[in-house]
């Protein structure tokens, strides 16, 4: 099985891209919906709650993890890959692969919580990837409430959007990066409002390709996946908000069972 972890049932965008791309591997999902939202949380104390999620998934049988949380991939990535005897993917490298793939002025915003934001970590990796590049970056800390409240369409979620993207207009950025689980739900919404010229990368649908491209190079492993299990979805709380976000993701409803 493959193994995914977010904080709450955001990260189920990338569980639904891995099904999409991945069909025949069964899925393992934890949403730690009880000790979220991890954005605004230290670093030591996301990589307990990460370690936590990873060796719950492993106690159930997964065989390779995700970490589909961006708040978890940015401080605790390195931690859980050094710790764990599994390969580990997270939604990080592939976004900042894209990014640095479709810009042509080097010029990149990243929006996402504070911990990914202070972590520094997308502005590391792109400029690592991409020498002389300009990084921007800005945490959008009420994003996630909103989109948690359902309120994808509202004047208020507008004007919030508005209010964060507008230092990065004047930046010149050609490329804006949804460094969190949540902000594909506001995709809409950004677009406009950062200007359609600009290339608004998700990093999901990159993470499953990368997932797929790594199990056709590793059979034996890929193999130990397909165990023909079903898809299950776990959180330490489930809420109706969680339930309608997930339903939301998915295009239908999910069972998440409470553990
Ligand atoms: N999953 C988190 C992320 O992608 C957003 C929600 C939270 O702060 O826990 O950064």
């Amino acid at each position: 099985m493959i193994g995914i972890f977010d904080s709450g049932v955001g990260g189920m965008t990338v569980a639904r891209a891995i099904e999409q791309l991945l069909p025949e591997y069964p899925l393992i999902y934890y949403g730690d919906l009880a000790r979220s939202p991890y954005g605004p949380k230290s670093p030591e104390k996301i990589r307990e709650y990460a370690r936590d999620n990873t060796r719950f998934l492993l106690d159930r049988g997964a065989k390779l993890i995700v970490i589909a949380c961006n708040s978890a991939a940015s401080v605790a990535a390195d931690v859980i890959d050094a710790e764990f005897d599994v390969p580990v993917f997270e939604v990080i490298e592939p976004a900042v692969a894209e990014a640095v793939a479709a810009t042509n002025s080097g010029r990149i915003g990243v929006i996402g919580t504070r911990a990914t934001v202070k972590s520094k970590v997308y502005e590391k990796k792109i400029t690592a990837a991409l020498p002389g590049s300009y990084v921007f970056q800005v945490p959008c800390p009420l994003l996630v409430p909103l989109v948690e409240e359902g309120w994808l369409n509202r004047p208020e979620t507008k004007m919030i959007l508005r209010h964060y993207l507008h230092p990065m207009r004047s930046r010149q950025i050609d490329t804006l990066v949804l460094g969190c689980t949540h902000y594909p739900l506001l995709r809409t919404l950004i677009q406009p409002r950062i200007g359609n010229r600009v290339r608004v990368i998700d990093s999901s649908e990159a993470l499953a390709q990368r997932l797929l491209e790594y199990l056709e190079a590793n059979p034996i492993l890929a193999e130990t996946l397909r165990t023909g299990c079903e898809n299950r979805y776990f959180a330490s709380d489930v809420t109706d908000a969680a339930l309608e976000i997930a339903a939301k993701i998915f295009g239908r409803a999910i069972l998440i069972e409470r553990i």
